[in-house]
């Protein structure tokens, strides 16, 4: 394993202990807001913290981004830690056991390493660029579907930018009648591991940052998906809006997607 592969493995471990752990005691994790249906928890925090101390022993001068600590400079500014503590948020206040920890390495604006761990499930998918995909250890592939038909898509919802919600819906509509079913499970970095391990067979949802898919994205590539924008471009980067899957997929769910682009999510 690439040794700094291996420094991130051991980072969401140690963030996926914080997390398990408190998920036994949820009624104790001390929940706030940060925007509208939009929270945080004393658990991000900790589980966050945990990563960057682990990043840090190894790597005292790179730099870092994480969702809840915003951007820690460093002197080694060819390489960035991209990290979500916790995607998933939502479910696991609820109880709900589908939640993981993200961490991708950039080198070069580059994603070169990719984890994303499901503490509850012990699932670890990761990937070095250029070197496959694995969950827990054993290759995974995206699977070879030639059309929609048959197909399960994850999606995510727009509730934080509910203003989306009409053309949402309108590409959900059109896609819906062609898939065999959709799921919105409500993390976005386990939505692309799943792509990658062949469970979903694509993975469209727009105003996404760059911790929710940075890990999620390798790992879907390196196990065969392509990535786009929902234009087909590979500007996701700023808009956010992500479509994932094998190519034939991909070029489909953006034709359902095409007609309905406006102005505000015209990528
Ligand atoms: C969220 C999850 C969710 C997606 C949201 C993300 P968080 O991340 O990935 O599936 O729909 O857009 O913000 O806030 O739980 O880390
Ligand atoms: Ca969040
Ligand atoms: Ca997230
Ligand atoms: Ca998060």
């Amino acid at each position: 394993m690439h040794p700094m592969l291996n420094i991130a493995v051991r980072a969401a471990r140690n963030a996926g202990n914080v997390i398990a752990k408190a998920y036994e005691q949820l009624e104790k994790v001390e929940v706030e807001q940060k925007g509208s249906n939009d929270f945080v928890t004393n658990v991000d925090k900790e589980a966050e913290l945990a990563i960057i101390n682990t990043i840090r022993k190894s790597y005292p001068d790179h730099c870092i981004v994480a969702e809840e600590s915003g951007e820690l400079a460093g002197s080694e500014t060819d390489y960035q830690w991209v990290i979500d503590p916790l995607d998933g948020t939502s479910n696991f206040v609820r109880g709900i056991p589908h939640f993981a920890v993200s961490i991708a390495l950039r080198v070069k604006g580059k994603t070169e390493q990719g984890v994303v761990f499901d503490p509850i499930n012990n699932e670890l998918f990761a990937a070095t660029r250029g070197s496959g995909a694995q969950l827990n250890g054993y290759r995974i592939r995206t699977t070879n579907a030639k059309d929609l038909k048959g197909t399960l898509l994850a999606t995510g919802f727009p509730f934080k930018q509910k203003h989306h919600s009409e053309s949402y819906m309108a590409i959900f509509a059109d896609l819906f009648t062609d898939v065999a079913d959709m799921r919105r499970a409500g993390s976005a970095a386990l939505d692309l591991a799943y792509v990658a391990a062949g469970r979903y067979d694509g993975f469209w949802e727009l105003g996404l940052k760059p911790w929710d898919f940075a890990a999620g994205e390798l790992i879907a590539k390196e196990a065969g998906a392509i990535v786009t924008d929902f234009a087909g471009n590979h500007e996701y980067l700023k808009s956010g809006n992500l479509v994932a899957g094998n190519p034939k997929v991909v070029k489909q769910i953006l034709g359902k997607i095409r007609p309905h682009l406006t102005e505000s999510i015209s990528r």
